[in-house]
């Protein structure tokens, strides 16, 4: 790839993000835990997938008591994955192969084993160091804010016994969370990105940014003062360093989001949180109205800014933003069993999730794929790989990546009794049944589809950069959309419904042009004055690129 510097600055629009755990993707010095050398040995496999960015979940030295995201060095590297030498190597190898890689960078909380922490309950109270927390000397302050990880934690206040006073977490209480109203602290993160940035990193997945400051009388989250640190940090990065990205990782309302961009001054990139469920919503309830709700309510992004798409992650599928009615709806529709159930939200992989169903996964991804924003895939999706809901906590949706159906399923060469986490054994998803090699031979497997639709998407910015116009259709199980940019014009259309669909779309002000489906090339009837007739296996998609549109200007007059 070309250097961070000389590429599109807006590379990450046309990005296929691939989320992995550094640790769950090869092994390959079996001892179980995988490793930098292993994500080396497997970048071969995510060229040939298509992908063009790797996001690392974290990497760094943690007591590992909420993997990783309870860093204990944010200059250093776990040396279970590796040194950071093979984390060098590592960025190397993937720039070669026209890879981006982003990384986490968690502002919000750290470890309580990290030496900032322990520092600062041995230091005086009201020194810089002490400051480098939020302390207080009752647990009754910023009552206004609620509790996230509901399972486990009880108040968003822990006593410390060395300090002699209750510090501030808003995730598990032995990741405090830091205090930027010390400027020192701002100062320390801003040396981290640096760190990262000067080695080659291409951007930074910003964790739980909507609580970095906390404020008496509110909820603590999305104040403006947390705005004013994220643009800081941005600033430095544009300052110093150019091609990189800053993703958002704010699990928020549309228009909680948006601020989140900023004047383009704060993130390039945010999650989408609240379309996510929708589009699961969609598939059970059988119409399209839960996505073209969201999405109506989602304002516009800055020119330069981009929203990141999922389906799935290493988290649970959160239900944090939704009506309390559509959260009771879900959690009937996809987890009827408590264990699948964690926090707000449901533990399950992509696949279980449909029950496996193939046409299923392969119209969430081609709404993924269509849809404004970058797509981002979780490890071991792209094959179909299953959960285990009996595990704690999140871990059943980060077992090992599925290479064979042969001993550790081809993640390791350690004794099974050595590995991080079995891999998944059962009939269905277990790795006998859902893994690579197999995969790869068979040209029919999920993961030859999710291939040619990476490339096939790849081949078109307009779903990168194009604007969305939705169709009003006659048919409410039937999503159907204009992606537009330049001279391309592409027409979308789902069908969420388990049954054949028929549809009618006004397509008029295309009068003349022909639609070619773009998976098989082929070409459909001309469109015509009159309401263009389209029929959809359940749960059927097609995209077509509308050929001889006529400029917008002239199209519009003819109306
Ligand atoms: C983010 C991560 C999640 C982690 C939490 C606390 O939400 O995605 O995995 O537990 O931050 O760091
Ligand atoms: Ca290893």
């Amino acid at each position: 790839m070309a250097r961070a510097a000389d590429r599109d600055p807006l590379w990450y629009k046309d990005a296929i993000i691939y989320e992995t755990h550094v640790k769950a993707f090869f092994d390959a010095n079996g001892d179980g835990i995988g490793d930098f050398a292993g994500l080396v040995q497997k970048l071969d496999y995510l060229e040939h997938l298509g992908i063009t960015c790797l996001w690392l979940l974290p990497f760094f030295p943690s007591p590992l008591r909420d993997d990783g995201y309870d860093v204990a060095d944010y200059c250093g590297v776990n040396p279970s994955y590796g040194t950071l030498a093979d984390f060098r190597r590592l960025l190397e190898e993937a720039h070669q192969r026209g890879i981006a890689v982003i990384i986490e960078l968690v502002v919000n909380h750290t470890s309580d084993q990290h030496s900032w922490f322990q520092r600062a309950r041995r230091a005086p109270p009201g020194s810089a160091e002490r400051d480098y927390y939020v302390w207080s000397d009752t647990d009754q302050r910023f009552k206004g804010a609620r509790i996230i990880f509901t399972d486990t934690e009880r108040s968003n206040w822990a006593w410390d016994e060395l300090a002699g006073a209750y510090y501030w977490h808003r995730f598990f209480s032995h990741q405090p969370d830091v205090n930027f109203d010390n400027p020192r602290v701002l100062d320390e993160m801003l040396g981290v990105l640096r760190f990262w940035a000067d080695l080659g990193v291409d951007g930074f997945r910003l964790d739980a940014i909507p609580y970095l400051v906390e404020r008496e009388g509110t909820n603590c989250e999305n104040l403006p003062e947390t705005h004013t640190v994220i643009r800081r940090l941005r600033a430095a990065l544009d300052r110093e360093f150019s091609g990189r990205m800053f993703l958002a990782e704010a699990n928020q309302w549309p228009w909680d989001v948006r601020p989140y961009f900023g004047d383009g001054d704060e993130c390039h990139m945010s999650f989408h949180f609240p379309l996510m469920p929708r589009i699961f919503m969609a598939l059970r309830l059988e119409t399209a109205e839960p996505i073209l709700d969201i999405l109506g309510r989602t304002p516009p992004i800055p020119e330069t800014c981009q929203w990141g798409l999922f389906l799935r992650n290493h988290d649970e599928l959160t239900l944090e933003m939704v009506t309390e009615e559509e959260r009771d709806y879900m959690v009937l529709a996809y987890a009827r069993d408590p264990h699948q159930r964690l926090n707000i939200g449901i533990r399950r992989r992509l696949a279980p999730l449909v029950d496996n169903g193939r046409r299923r996964i392969e119209l969430l991804n081609s709404l993924l794929f269509s849809l404004p924003g970058t797509p981002i895939l979780y490890y071991g999706d792209e094959i179909g790989m299953g959960d285990d809901v009996l595990r704690p906590d999140r871990d059943g949706v980060r077992t090992p990546m599925q290479w064979t159906g042969g001993q550790n399923a081809g993640f390791s060469g350690a004794p099974a009794t050595a590995l991080y986490s079995q891999p998944i054994t059962d009939p269905v998803y277990g790795h006998a049944a859902v893994n690579v090699e197999a995969q790869l031979r068979d040209p029919s497997s999920l993961l030859h589809w999710m291939r040619n639709l990476i490339r096939l998407r790849k081949q078109f910015q307009v779903f990168g950069r194009g604007t969305l116009e939705f169709i009003a259709t006659s048919n409410p199980k039937i999503l159907a959309y204009l992606r537009r940019w330049g001279e391309d014009t592409v027409l979308c259309v789902a069908n969420v419904s388990r049954n054949i669909q028929p549809v009618e779309l006004d397509l008029s002000s295309f009068k003349g042009a022909t639609p070619v489906e773009m998976i098989g090339y082929t070409g459909f009837p001309k469109i015509t004055g009159e309401r263009y007739f389209l029929s959809l296996v359940g749960y059927g998609f097609a995209w077509f690129e509308l050929r001889g549109v006529r400029p917008s200007g002239s199209a519009a007059q003819s109306r």
